[in-house]
């Protein structure tokens, strides 16, 4: 009876509070990052409106949930093979072009704001809420939604503590230690690889500038500027708009190591996806993994790109160096795969956490993305990493220097590089002993990261966009910052010394001929 009044008081006191959630890039891991939010918000109470590619099907959320398809998006994604792992192979793809990928994310914007679903949310008067979290990758044009609604804006990034999202709430890191996540540099930097990151600085900068905020501006003007009108409103001023976020959740953690200083409200929730503990696996995965006594390697190229686009005698290769093993080799392959050894199974969907959970696990043959990576440390698995785009390179490079990983290059000689590579990493228990380590920094926290997430949206709520936990940083002009003024005025100063100096001089010299002259004269 007490417990129940203590529950009831306990229930009371908790607000629930009304959250827009966009996530509306058409890439699957992204999708599961948006699932992850609003599992641990509805969890602790909340309602969560869903702007998404993946609409949740038979959820447990009951009206917790309201679900905006945008299912329509996929539409963005360029038709060049870059998705394509048997193009990549054969060099025939551009890859890692941040003008492309800065184009893509400005055109998804759009589709996403001229989908009918999302236009019916938007003119609807009636609909309020209390905070906005948006995906943030390479545009921040989502800020929109919270000046529509009037309440404060939370980004949540995919990646780490990158330059160009700090510098939303902070000031952009130097790149002389902080590595762009699209290039393959390790700290420390030589000489010309600082170069090239300052390169890429100014290119980012460059581009974003002159030819994305442009265009954002006018989707945000053409798409929010009338509905705001019939509201009696106007737009906030974009530029203001984009830096006024209260909150950037960074899906990282401090276990991967160097990690740039981060202002206060830049919170590190990498993790935070990860069900806890992990799923029980379907009854024939839990027998297969259980009996198999030398262990389990578990390959798998992540959900975007698809196992079945390696070209066919790449898979034969790799189907022999696999079925020379004593291990169980689990591969997650898209489409049916004649032939195979014993001891090879494919799974054409895996739940890669349980697997990976799974004490049998030994070896995790990835293409390094960032959720699979945050898992591999989760579940300390080591693991071989193949990378493919974006920041997988940079992830891949991470483990490589931490010690619990070997890099293998994404080309059709894959079978060759990979066979030592399994062998080394069965043979020399370094890199599991390495990735149990850093699994235990980074399990050995405070709160769970879903508890972190929670908090900080309630936290940005009930303190009106928590205003005390912005960085001064931001409100200070470029050339304050470099005391560029100081500069000037020192320059001036030190020039009008110089004109000084001369004319005391010329004085001094003229009167000076002048009383020779008038010598010479009387002599
Ligand atoms: C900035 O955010 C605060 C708090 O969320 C809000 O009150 C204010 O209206 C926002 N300003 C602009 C220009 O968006």
């Amino acid at each position: 009876m007490n417990l129940f009044i203590l529950f009831t008081l306990f229930m009371s006191s908790v607000e629930a509070y009304k959250v827009l959630l966009i996530y509306s890039l058409p890439a699957r891991s992204i999708g599961i990052l948006g699932e992850g939010h609003l599992r641990n918000l509805i969890d602790s109470g909340h309602e969560v409106t869903y702007i998404t590619v993946y609409p949740l099907k038979n959820h447990k959320y009951g009206n917790k949930l309201q679900q905006i398809d945008v299912s329509d998006n996929v539409k963005s994604l360029p038709d060049n093979g870059i998705m394509d792992i048997g193009a990549i192979m054969h060099n025939g793809v551009p890859m890692n072009d941040v003008g492309t990928l800065q184009e893509i994310s400005v055109h998804n914007a759009i589709l996403t704001f001229e989908n009918e679903n999302v236009r019916k949310l938007i003119n609807d008067p009636n609909v309020r809420f209390d905070v906005v979290i948006s995906d943030l990758y390479e545009t921040e044009v989502y800020a929109a939604f919270a000046a529509l609604y009037n309440c404060p804006m939370i980004w949540s990034y995919s990646m780490g503590a990158q330059s160009s999202v700090l510098q939303l709430i902070d000031q952009p890191t130097n790149p002389a230690y902080t590595v762009d996540y699209l290039s393959s540099n390790t700290l420390p930097l030589s000489f010309q690889q600082r170069v090239e990151e300052l390169w890429a600085s100014i290119k980012w900068n460059v581009m974003k500038r002159f030819f994305l905020i442009p265009k954002e501006e006018a989707a945000y003007e053409k798409y929010f500027g009338p509905v705001l009108a019939k509201r009696g409103r106007r737009l906030p001023n974009y530029k203001e708009l984009i830096y006024n976020a209260s909150l950037i959740f960074g899906n990282e953690h401090h276990a991967v190591g160097n990690l740039p200083s981060t202002p206060q409200n830049f919170k590190f929730i990498g993790g935070y996806h990860i069900e806890s503990p992990a799923k029980p696996l379907p009854k024939e995965l839990q027998t297969l993994m259980d009996n198999a006594k030398d262990g389990v390697i578990y390959f798998s190229m992540g959900s975007i790109w698809q196992s079945k686009d390696i070209p066919n005698d790449v898979t034969e290769g790799l189907l022999k160096v696999f079925g020379e093993l004593k291990q169980t080799v689990i591969w997650k392959y898209e489409a049916n795969l004649q032939n195979l050894p014993k001891n090879v199974h494919i799974l054409k969907w895996a739940p890669q956490q349980s697997i990976l959970a799974h004490p049998n696990c030994l070896v995790f043959i990835s293409h390094g993305g960032l959720l699979s990576s945050t898992e591999a440390i989760h579940f300390g698995v080591p693991t071989i990493g193949v990378p493919i785009f974006a920041d997988q390179f940079l992830n891949v490079n991470r483990a490589v220097t931490k010690g619990y990983a070997i890099y293998v290059p994404l080309t059709i000689n894959l079978p060759r590089d990979l066979k030592p590579a399994i062998e080394t990493m069965l043979s020399d228990s370094g890199y599991r002993r390495k990735a149990w380590e850093l699994s235990k920094i980074y399990h050995d926290r405070p709160v769970s990261p879903g508890a972190e997430v929670v908090h900080w949206v309630e936290h940005v709520i009930r303190t009106g966009g928590a205003p005390h936990l912005r960085s001064p940083a931001l409100h200070v002009p470029f050339y304050q910052k470099f005391y560029l003024d100081l500069a000037a005025v020192l320059i001036v100063s030190f020039y009008i010394l110089i004109l000084a100096i001369k004319s005391i001089f010329c004085k001094s010299f003229k009167t000076k001929q002048r009383s020779d002259s008038k010598k010479t004269k009387r002599n």
